[in-house]
């Protein structure tokens, strides 16, 4: 396993350069446009609890690695609730129709951010607890890039407004560090992988960077094309529009 974690962080340092992380560290754009970026990711945090309850989780289990799989679940299977805490903070409950809403999240805009978490169930369902380990870590990873960077952020808005964002700030961010940096990675590192599991957990770990590469890629291009249509009613729905006017890319 120590081979695949290896590979895991050099992956991670390059998800960590994609266009959309440089433009949370752009410190020419105030945090709220950096911010805006929020909703598009609706469909994909508000599906991570299922995630973890209905497709990692398989209760009881008798096999160790399941078990620590199980125990990860059930830390990770209730962030949502912080995620909708912010977005009514952040100003998104804006006067719009239910219907308005889900054809925004159905839209082409948000298409990556639905299909993440399809794809990521594919890869977990396919997997041997011991090869689930590794999915595991390299979605972790990919979410540490991102709390990392909004973080600081949220901090800057609590100053400058009062208002403590949960799911983007320390809170949230303390919680993801605390289960990395429990028993979790020593345990890990000591887990044996054959050549075929290793080859495996290897071409998993590759496809979950590579969709998050997508996914990223998409906050990218909405929070842009937010920024180009401002407005607190319109603005959602004018920046789908105007990413599907640009051409949705060709699905990953
Ligand atoms: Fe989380
Ligand atoms: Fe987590």
């Amino acid at each position: 396993m120590k081979t695949v974690l290896q590979h895991i962080l050099q992956r991670k340092r390059a998800y960590g350069r994609l266009p959309f992380f440089d433009f949370l560290r752009d410190d020419t754009l105030s945090v709220r446009q950096r911010l805006a970026f929020y909703p598009c990711m609706a469909s994909f945090i508000m599906s991570f609890g299922d995630l973890n309850r209905h497709v990692l989780r398989v209760e009881p289990s008798s096999d160790p690695h399941q078990q620590m799989l199980n125990a990860h679940s059930h830390e990770d299977d209730h962030h949502w609730p912080w995620y909708l805490e912010d977005f009514s903070k952040l100003g998104h409950d804006t006067p719009t129709t239910p219907t308005a809403w889900l054809r925004f999240l159905y839209s082409d805009a948000c298409a990556r951010n639905r299909m993440l978490s399809h794809e990521l169930a594919h890869l977990i369902w396919g997997a041997t607890p011991r090869v689930r380990l590794a999915v595991v870590e390299a979605i972790e990873e990919t979410g540490n890039v991102l709390f990392a960077l909004t973080t600081p952020l949220a901090e800057r808005h609590t100053r400058s407004t009062g208002v403590t964002l949960r799911y983007l700030g320390e809170f949230h961010f303390a919680l993801e560090s605390g289960h990395a940096m429990n028993s979790d990675h020593a345990e890990l590192v000591s887990i044996t992988l054959d050549e075929a599991q290793r080859a495996d957990a290897l071409a998993r770990c590759n496809r979950v960077f590579e969709l998050f590469g997508a996914w990223a890629d998409e906050l990218h291009r909405y929070a842009l094309a937010r920024l180009a249509a401002p407005g607190p009613a319109h603005g959602l729905h004018a920046a789908a529009a105007a990413v599907a006017a640009a051409g949705a890319p060709g699905y990953l």
